[in-house]
């Protein structure tokens, strides 16, 4: 129970990294609060954690909205406030540069930098009054990298990795800190989108031999989340099985 008395607002939380952290953080004792922006999708996910005796609560939220990221703000705020944050929302909307129109682009900056940006601004001053909390922001492999045909993701997810490390200088020294995660190739509905062949390549480059799953994400959530990760700010984990030794 690393997070017994917690509450956890995890954005993108009813499917695949997001679910297994909601899942997993539930398990370790926090209250959760799943933002997403699928009501009905969500509040089935509820309904089934809570006849597993799991604590969840779900708001529909649309991240790159600030008005309705600031609504939804204000009910946890009513609810006792936030103690972490995962901003783990984010999409895909890949093409070359030759093919990426500016609405392409910008479907992406507006969840995944956007939304993560609107997220913090709305929460983090309920972490700054308590004097302790904990902001996880995902990126990817892809932000330290780079990929084809990622333009816009992977300006996203490098953003994100910037905007870690000066929320770690603005808010560490309140008690707030602020961590990255860089996920490598995990088995979730992003990535089955890709074809076989891409990912039997992706596979043959990892280390330990297969694709990550949405748990191994979850149990490093876990550890940033807790008392026990208090000296660790600013800083971006590759949890990628050794993809970018
Ligand atoms: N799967 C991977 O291999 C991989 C690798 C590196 C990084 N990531 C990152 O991990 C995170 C989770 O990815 P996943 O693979 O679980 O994908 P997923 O598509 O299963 O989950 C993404 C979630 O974000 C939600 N979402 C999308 N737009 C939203 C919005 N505007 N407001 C609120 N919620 C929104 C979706 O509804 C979904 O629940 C993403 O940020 C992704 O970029 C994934």
């Amino acid at each position: 129970m690393r997070l017994q008395g917690k509450t956890a607002v995890i954005t993108g939380g009813t499917s695949g990294i997001g679910k297994a952290t909601a899942l997993r953080f539930a398990k370790e004792g926090a209250n959760v609060i799943v933002w997403a922006r699928n009501k009905e999708k969500g509040e089935a996910f509820i309904a089934d954690a809570k006849a597993q005796g799991l604590n969840m609560t779900f708001m529909p939220v649309d991240v790159s909205n600030f008005s309705d990221v600031e609504a939804a703000a204000a009910k946890v705020k009513d609810m006792g406030g936030c103690d972490v944050l995962i901003n783990n929302a984010g999409i895909t909307n890949d093409s070359t540069l030759k093919k990426m129109t500016p609405e392409i682009w910008q479907s992406v900056i507006d969840i995944n930098l956007t939304g993560t940006f609107n997220c913090v601004k709305c929460l983090s001053p309920m972490m700054l009054e308590k004097g302790w909390g904990r902001i996880v922001n995902v990126s990817s492999v892809v932000g330290l990298y780079g990929n084809f045909g990622q333009t816009n993701y992977v300006a996203t997810k490098a953003g994100i990795i910037g905007m870690t490390k000066t929320l770690g200088r603005e808010l560490g020294r309140k008690g707030v800190t602020v961590n990255a995660v860089a996920p490598g190739f995990i088995a979730t509905d992003m990535v089955a989108k890709m074809p076989k062949e891409v990912l039997d390549c992706m596979i043959a480059k990892v280390p330990v031999g297969r694709l990550g799953t949405p748990e191994d994400i979850a149990a490093m959530f876990v550890f940033l989340a807790s008392d026990e990760s208090a000296y660790v700010n600013g800083a971006t984990f590759s949890v990628d099985g050794g993809m970018t030794v």
